[in-house]
């Protein structure tokens, strides 16, 4: 019985692992298939490498996700990481401070 309950606790907390994920390979690799490996953009998507400040960079992710910035994508992509996640992200991104 206490078995059964610590296997139903495990399975249900499969997708709340992800979502508080600090991996960084792991957070690039929902960017990379459209941003490039190195974030360098093509096919119409912009490069995100080194283009912004972290700060202006996680500020262009808080305007994706409130729907202050125009997009095609990016409006559901951005509400899908925590603060704390897209820190992690800006700071892999961004310009070197
Ligand atoms: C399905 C493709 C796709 C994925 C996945 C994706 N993006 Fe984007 N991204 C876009 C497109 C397209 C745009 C242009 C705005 C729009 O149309 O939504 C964009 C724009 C951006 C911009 C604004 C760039 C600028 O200078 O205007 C940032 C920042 C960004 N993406 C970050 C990310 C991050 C971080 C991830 C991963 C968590 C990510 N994107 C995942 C397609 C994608």
């Amino acid at each position: 019985m206490r078995f059964s309950l610590a296997l139903c606790l495990l399975l249900f907390s499969g997708g709340p692992v992800f979502a508080q994920a600090t991996d960084v390979p792991l957070l690039i690799g929902g960017c990379q298939g459209c941003h490039g490996a190195a974030g360098q953009g093509g096919h119409g998507i912009p490069a995100i490498k080194g283009t912004h400040s972290r700060d202006e960079f996680a500020a262009l992710m808080r305007a994706f996700s409130a729907n202050e910035r125009p997009g095609t994508i990016m409006g559901r992509i951005s509400r899908g990481y925590t603060p704390e996640q897209i820190a992690l992200l800006a700071a892999h991104y961004a310009r070197p401070q």
